[in-house]
């Protein structure tokens, strides 16, 4: 809406420069327009052009139709007050690239008609308020390049026409909050490479009808919140070249209904998903050259009309699946120059909305995941760039484009996660001891090895309970309630396949059951420090921690009547945990084939202990009854 308006306002002033042309220009006169020295003038367009002729002052004598003077690159130190009094025709004055360190009040009084102002590239410090008083028809004024240091309250204030205002690179270090104070017209705001710590917050506020805002090199650590409130019809908000920004505060966009947010060169290290997610009319978001190495998955989905995300250059590792759920009419990504080793088709909503795509300048493994980008080389639209190989070696350097129909089938494939060295993995352990179960995979892509708890919950690498960096999982400080089934999942994108471990810990042995009972609530780690058990890796032979002569289960009569008299509702927790788990266990035997051919047997190898898998089997017996 705003954009037409800026139309319509663009051919009216054309409109209006044609009737000039037509009424005011007397062309049919044949007297030579006259021309001040060192000035050449083209009366057909009402032109006067006294650029690069080393002037130190402003020459007299301009026709009084004049539309257009340009000073520009001249040696002009100060501009007079009513400096250009007569030239009340005159639409643009260029005086950019001098050396002017002073405009006096009212300098361009006497100028109704003026619509563009250049002053970039001068030496101006300081603006008087007043300076740009009789100016009704500015539309565009330019003060970029100077050493403007503060915008004092008002310096503005007769500009209601203005539509843009540029003034970047200066040295601006204070916006003084009524600076902008009656341009209410203003759209564009540009204030590029300024050494303001904060946003002008107060200042900007008075720009009701703002629509562009542009920032550059603004020295600040973080956005705060409500920074741009007031700003309801700005839709295009861009800060770029901020190395400290770090951080978006969750409310710091409130108030706006942005349709395009750069927020490029700077420190974000994620995706600021609380402070954009209000803007579903977002179409354009360009976070380039921050240091974000994840898109997350199902956080961008509130952002319902974007369309377009360009993530350039941020040493970007992984983008989720999941990660443009949602974003129907998602249509562009941008994310050449990362760390991406693959881009997989389950991250966008639809494939088919995407037009443009640059995956260039990526450590691509070219397996089964990429598959649908091939598929759709000559559909979609690389922006010149087709994404290439990077593993396997065979395919190293490949373009996209150039492969073949008939090379497909050998390149762009998958191997299924399959678990190796699937031998039956059980640990008898005591309470307070450690248990270790390896689990290794291979796969092309290499397997994700996770691990799940008997209660099919996910461990995490930290913890008591922990999955190291190997795959392995470690049981430190065993405890009884640790008990259980516990499943190992190697999966990749073309498939799965689990396996399953059993841990029993054993409490402690009958003659001293009472203390070692209650000491199981208490810190054991400095008591019974752990006495690792692996598997040795090939050899399925009983581990160590097992305990051959004790009952593998601590379940005795005396611990239980203990347990009872003592009420601990912890205990008895971990006995029903157990025994349901076990009953499951029992039952899923020999029906794991849907998830691997697991041949899983619940009872320790070797035949020496078969006597303790009957006493096992005792032991549940014993608690079902319970
Ligand atoms: C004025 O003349 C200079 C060269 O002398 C040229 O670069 C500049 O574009 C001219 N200005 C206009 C407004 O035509
Ligand atoms: C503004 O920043 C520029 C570049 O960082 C620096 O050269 C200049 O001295 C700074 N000006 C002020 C007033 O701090
Ligand atoms: C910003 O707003 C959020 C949400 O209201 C609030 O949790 C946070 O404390 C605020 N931060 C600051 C610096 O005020
Ligand atoms: C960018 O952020 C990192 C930590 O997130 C910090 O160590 C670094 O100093 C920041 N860079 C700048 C220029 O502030
Ligand atoms: C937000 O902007 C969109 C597009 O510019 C517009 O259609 C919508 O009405 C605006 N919403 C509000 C609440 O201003
Ligand atoms: C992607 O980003 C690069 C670097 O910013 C830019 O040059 C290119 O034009 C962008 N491509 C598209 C299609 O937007
Ligand atoms: C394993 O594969 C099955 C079916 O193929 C799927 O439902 C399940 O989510 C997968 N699990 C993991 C952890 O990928
Ligand atoms: C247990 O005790 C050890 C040594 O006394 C201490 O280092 C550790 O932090 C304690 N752990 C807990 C969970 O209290
Ligand atoms: C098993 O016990 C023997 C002797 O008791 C010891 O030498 C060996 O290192 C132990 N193995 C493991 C894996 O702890």
């Amino acid at each position: 809406m705003f954009v037409e308006s800026v139309v319509r306002w663009g051919s009216w002033s054309a409109l209006l420069l044609w009737v000039g042309v037509a009424t005011g220009g007397t062309p049919a006169s044949s007297s030579p327009w006259p021309c001040p020295p060192r000035c050449s003038c083209h009366q057909e367009r009402l032109e006067a052009n006294c650029s690069s002729q080393h002037l130190s002052s402003v020459p007299e004598g301009f026709p009084r139709d004049t539309r257009l003077l340009d000073l520009s690159r001249n040696r002009l130190k100060t501009l007079a007050r009513r400096g250009f009094l007569g030239l009340s025709q005159l639409r643009q004055l260029d005086l950019s690239a001098n050396v002017l360190s002073m405009i006096e009040v009212e300098a361009f009084q006497g100028l109704p008609g003026l619509q563009t102002l250049l002053l970039g590239g001068n030496r101006l410090k300081i603006l008087p308020v007043g300076a740009f008083s009789g100016l009704p028809g500015l539309r565009l004024l330019d003060l970029s390049r100077n050493e403007i240091l503060v915008f004092l309250d008002h310096t503005f204030r007769e500009l209601g026409g203005l539509r843009r205002l540029e003034a970047g690179e200066n040295d601006l270090v204070f916006v003084s909050p009524r600076a902008f104070s009656g341009l209410a017209g203003l759209a564009e705001l540009e204030l590029d490479r300024c050494n303001l710590t904060s946003v002008p917050t107060e200042a900007l506020s008075q720009l009701q009808g703002l629509w562009r805002l542009r920032f550059r090199r603004l020295s600040l650590s973080a956005l705060p919140n409500d920074s741009f409130r007031g700003l309801g019809r700005l839709r295009e908000l861009s800060l770029s070249q901020c190395p400290r920004l770090s951080a978006l505060a969750p409310n710091s966009l409130l108030g706006l209904n942005l349709t395009s947010l750069t927020v490029a060169r700077c420190n974000l290290t994620a995706v600021p998903y609380a402070a954009v997610r209000h803007l579903v009319y977002l179409r354009h978001l360009d976070l380039s050259h921050n240091p974000i190495a994840v898109v997350r998955a199902h956080l961008l989905g509130d952002l319902l009309r974007l369309q377009e995300l360009h993530l350039v250059g941020a040493g970007l590792l992984r983008v989720e699946p999941g990660a443009f759920r949602g974003l129907a009419r998602f249509r562009l990504l941008n994310v050449s120059a990362n760390r991406l080793s693959t881009l997989e088709e389950a991250a966008f909503h639809a494939v088919g909305s995407l037009e443009t795509l640059r995956l260039d300048g990526n450590p691509l493994a070219c397996d089964c995941r990429l598959l649908w980008v091939v598929r759709r080389r000559l559909r979609l639209d690389f922006d010149g760039r087709p994404p290439a190989c990077h593993t396997p070696v065979r395919a190293q350097g490949r373009g996209f484009r150039g492969l073949s129909e008939a090379e497909l089938p050998g390149l762009f494939t998958c191997r299924p996660a399959r678990i190796l060295n699937r031998k039956p993995q059980e640990a008898r352990v005591e309470e307070g001891h450690t248990a270790l179960f390896s689990c290794r995979a291979d796969g092309d892509p290499a397997p994700a090895i996770s691990w799940l708890t008997p209660q099919l919950a996910p461990l995490s690498p930290t913890g008591r309970v922990r999955v190291l960096p190997d795959g392995s999982l470690e049981v430190r400080y065993a405890q009884v309630q640790d008990s259980g089934t516990y499943l190992c999942v190697a999966a990749n994108a073309a498939g799965n396949q689990s396996f399953s471990v059993g841990l029993h810990v054993r409490g402690f042995s009958s003659s001293s059951s009472s203390s070692s009972f209650s000491s199981s609530s208490r810190n054991r780690s400095s008591a019974f420090f752990s006495e690792g058990w692996a598997p040795p890796s090939g050899n399925p032979a009983p581990a160590n921690g097992s305990a051959q002569g004790a009952g593998p289960f601590p379940f005795d009569g005396k611990t239980l009547v203990i347990a009872v008299t003592m009420g601990s509702l912890s205990f008895l927790s971990s006995v029903v945990i157990c025994f349901v788990f076990m009953f499951f266990w029992s039952r899923s035997k020999g029906q794991l084939k849907h998830t691997a051919t697991i041949d899983f047997v619940p009872r320790p190898a070797g035949g020496a202990s078969r006597q303790g898998g009957d006493r096992f089997e005792t032991g549940r017996f014993t608690m079902k009854l319970i």
